[in-house]
């Protein structure tokens, strides 16, 4: 199976890395994996992952911010960030980073929540992320806030017709793949 298109040559940067997930995904299918986070501690529960399932040759793990990326130009096949955008202080500046990094004609693959617009399944969705969600987050890890900020970024993030626009700045080719009716979007950019 191949994800995202990589064949295993390719040079794959994953941005707001986190704990590693998809960094590990990728590197599985054989790609080479640089993953950036600016969160020490969350590099290193990415470094445990990646030990534990031997990992190590294939990902690199760089501390470093999204808005600031310490490669050269065009250097990477692929970049990837998965529910780190909403973060971004600066959406442009870290589009800007994430073009500048990649070849002509990579590609980028950005995984996050979209906003719960009028349908009925979305103010159900809506209702989840407002009242339920912070209340398990609460139950199992004991940290309410932490659940409260991610409902509160959620909703106040943009649309994905507002995603789009900024990355129509950015890229050669821009579309999007809507997910579980439109929780979260995986966006694609060309280069
Ligand atoms: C919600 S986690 C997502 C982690 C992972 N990509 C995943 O899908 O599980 C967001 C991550 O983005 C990182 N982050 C936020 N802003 C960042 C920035 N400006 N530069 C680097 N990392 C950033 C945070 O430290 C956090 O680890």
């Amino acid at each position: 199976m191949r994800i995202a298109g990589i064949n295993g040559k390719e040079n794959v940067l994953d941005i707001c890395t986190g704990t590693g997930d998809i960094a590990i995904g990728f590197a599985r299918k054989g790609a080479k994996v640089t993953g950036v986070d600016f969160s020490l501690p969350m590099l290193e529960r990415a470094n445990k992952k990646i030990d534990k399932k031997k990992l190590h040759g294939k990902i690199q793990l760089v501390h470093a911010d999204a808005l600031c990326l310490p490669f050269r130009d065009k250097n990477f096949d692929v970049v990837t960030i998965g529910f780190g955008l909403r973060n971004l202080k600066d959406k442009e500046k870290g589009f800007a980073e994430m073009t500048r990094v990649l070849k002509n004609h990579g590609r980028a693959f950005i995984l996050e929540f979209s906003p719960p617009s009028a349908s009925l399944f979305e103010r159900v969705y809506s209702f989840y992320l407002r009242k339920i969600l912070p209340f398990i987050g609460r139950a199992v890890s004991g940290n309410r806030q932490a659940y409260t900020y991610l409902s509160d970024s959620v909703k106040d993030f943009l649309s994905p017709q507002e995603v789009i626009n900024i990355m129509d700045e950015f890229f050669r080719e821009v579309s999007y793949l809507s997910l579980t009716g439109g929780v979260a979007n995986i966006y694609i950019g060309i280069k």
